[in-house]
């Protein structure tokens, strides 16, 4: 495997407009689970019943308190490894941009400065009556009512069936229009929009490196496939892009 880091390394180097594209797969060595595979959510919960707006309509009790206990798992986790390794690559002008799947915060808490979540923010709320969100530390047992118009305030988070939040969905496009190489980190790449991330990148002749696991339907298309844990491999790739720096 250490010949593909040093293969990874150099393309990092190289590259001019790199960007990251993340999926649960990154937060899973910080306790968080990821949704397919062994140990999903989705394994465990069926997503109609707790990850949509109907759900949430018809059952606000049950979706709410499946809610409070991945917001206080989130809320309660670190960045890992991985999420580190990412910001210090931003930090040294390789990464210019993180698209995120992850509705949690621990890119941002790992040093990644300029982020985009696709899917929303674990620790905001918001009214789908009359539009008012808010940002919160800690959740109540109960789902509150929305201090302007009196309705349930939600997660601010997209559920199955919902569009992506538009300015992030194009903010995301443009990124990836304009990168030349996309580090693809845990993944399973199959929800869509989300997911034509990597392809763009391609199409547009960009390289394509991913981080998973195991393989994904990215992995097709991927010129390099490191497999295993992320928070393992991104911190030998760092080290080495930082020798290869050292050296120009
Ligand atoms: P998935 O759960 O679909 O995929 C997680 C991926 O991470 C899998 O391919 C795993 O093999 C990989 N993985 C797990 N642990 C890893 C580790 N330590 N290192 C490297 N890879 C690891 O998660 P996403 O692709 O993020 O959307 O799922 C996309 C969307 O589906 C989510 O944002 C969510 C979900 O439904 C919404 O809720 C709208």
């Amino acid at each position: 495997m250490s010949k593909e880091f040093e293969i990874a390394a150099k393309l990092l180097v190289k590259s001019k407009y790199a960007i990251a594209f993340t999926g649960a797969g990154i937060s899973a060595e910080s306790g968080i689970p990821t949704f397919r595979g062994r140990g999903g959510l989705w394994e465990k919960y069926d997503p109609n019943e707790f990850a949509t707006v109907s759900a949430l309509r018809k059952n606000p009790k049950k979706v709410w308190k499946f809610y409070v206990e991945f917001f206080n798992l989130m809320k309660n986790s670190k960045p890992n490894k991985a999420h580190i390794a990412i910001g210090e690559l931003e930090k040294m002008g390789i990464i210019k941009a993180v698209i995120t799947q992850n509705i949690d915060d621990l890119h941002e808490r790992g040093g990644t400065k300029n982020i985009i979540k696709l899917h929303g923010w674990y620790n905001r709320l918001r009214c789908d009556n009359c539009g008012y969100r808010t940002e919160i530390e800690e959740l109540p047992e109960e789902m509150p009512r929305c201090p302007e118009c009196g309705e349930n305030l939600r997660p601010d988070v997209v559920l199955f069936g919902e569009r992506l939040p538009s300015t992030e969905l194009d903010a995301a496009f443009i990124e990836a229009n304009k990168a030349d190489l996309v580090l693809v980190v845990g993944t399973s790449g199959v929800v869509m929009p989300a997911a034509y991330i990597p392809w763009v990148v391609k199409n547009n002749n960009g390289k394509i490196i991913e981080i998973n696991y195991e393989p994904t339907v990215i992995t097709s298309i991927a010129d390099l496939s490191l497999f295993g844990e992320a928070g393992e491999i991104l911190p030998k790739i760092v080290d080495l892009v930082k020798k290869a720096a050292n050296k120009l």
